[in-house]
């Protein structure tokens, strides 16, 4: 039985979240009608979503002036719309190109003006956060990945930006604090620390738009999405009550504050595990390892078959590298206990052992 699920995203949710999401599936609200036959513009659902928004709010402490959205498309489609809605016509942005997303975030702004790299850590296969970069005050905005999933690295400051600041945050929001105000776009696809795949957060700054002097087609356009809050078209209702019941879950847990240390205790047994047992090694620069990703080799490739008869007897699964890293990732997101890590580090220890 699968019970350790380190899996990279989609990824572990809370039991009682996803208890409470499949009862609603089959009767939600008493109504004996399930969540997802009932119309998004009903009362019931409405209320859905104004409690995810006021969740939102209420744990990051996002400021006044800016909109909370759920849309489609995943983080891949905020690579265009923030280009979209933020590059003028024949503009530039910068970017940090620290692997995979960021490199698919670059294409696009490309494809609509000029992305400027200004730091690339494709030189050591994206193993550290380029940093000791300038941002031009000259562009139309600043893109960064606060935390690379693929190749287990993590943003733990963040520039200063004469400009404006835009970062996805898909796999670490929700994990420890960040200053909303710092930023003018956040968003992150659902599917790590708040529900299934479907729908993604985008927290963003109003005053910023409707400045580019280009035509943007109405659904990528975020004022469409802000002017009807999030129902211009019929929203994914769904991954968003399930990210409601997600958030209910870290609110009474004591927020992000709580959580950030319980993450930080996590990635500490596990890292300290990695830097002591001689048949493991990790993959990133030590000052930018991610706590939500661990990326981790074996110093002897004989004894792979072994570790990994050992890891699937214990109930682990989902720690296989991503395909362009290889290796194994750990991936411990917020619903993770830390039971879970110390089974993991117990099988490590096993292997030296034996
Ligand atoms: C940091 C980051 N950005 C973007 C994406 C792409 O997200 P989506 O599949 O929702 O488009 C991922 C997916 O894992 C991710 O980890």
């Amino acid at each position: 039985m699968k019970r350790h699920n380190f899996s990279a995203g989609p990824c572990i949710l809370p039991q009682e979240v996803l208890k409470q999401a499949s009862a609603a599936v089959l009767n939600f609200n008493d109504d004996n009608l399930s969540l997802i036959e009932i119309s998004h513009r009903s009362k019931p659902f409405v209320a859905v979503m104004d409690k995810a928004i006021a969740l939102v709010k209420e744990l990051l402490n996002v400021p006044k002036g800016y909109s909370v959205l759920f849309l489609q498309g995943g983080a891949s489609m905020e690579f265009l719309m923030v280009a979209m809605n933020l590059m003028k016509v024949d503009g530039k942005a910068a970017y940090i190109n620290t692997g995979t997303w960021a490199k698919k975030a670059i294409t696009e702004a490309n494809s609509l003006g000029e992305a400027i790299v200004l730091g690339d850590s494709s030189d050591k296969n994206y193993n550290y956060i380029p940093k000791g970069y300038t941002i031009p005050s000259d562009v139309d905005y600043f893109h960064c990945t606060s935390n690379n999933t693929i190749y287990g690295t993590q943003m733990k400051e963040f520039p200063h930006c004469p400009t404006l600041m835009v970062c996805d945050m898909s796999s670490d929001i929700f994990s420890r604090k960040v200053e909303v105000s710092k930023f003018d776009i956040i968003y992150a696809g659902a599917q790590k620390n708040m529900g299934p795949a479907g729908t993604t957060l985008v927290i963003v700054k109003d005053k910023i738009l409707g400045k580019t002097g280009r035509k943007i087609p109405t659904m990528l356009d975020y004022n469409t999405h802000i002017s009807k809050d999030s129902m211009f078209n019929t929203p994914p209702v769904f991954p968003i009550y399930v990210s409601m019941l997600t958030l209910q879950w870290l609110k009474d847990l004591g927020g992000v504050e709580v959580i950030d240390k319980m993450n930080q205790d996590k990635a500490d047994l596990l890292y300290a595990e990695i830097d002591r047992n001689p048949l493991f090694e990790g993959t990133a620069a030590k000052e930018d390892r991610s706590n939500m990703n661990v990326c981790f080799l074996l110093t002897n490739s004989s004894k792979e078959e072994a570790f990994n008869t050992m890891w699937n007897e214990s109930g682990i699964s989902g720690i296989k590298g991503h395909r362009s890293a290889g290796g194994y990732r750990a991936s411990m997101y917020n619903a993770m206990p830390i039971e879970s890590v110390q089974v993991l580090v117990d099988v490590m220890k096993k292997l030296e052992q034996n």
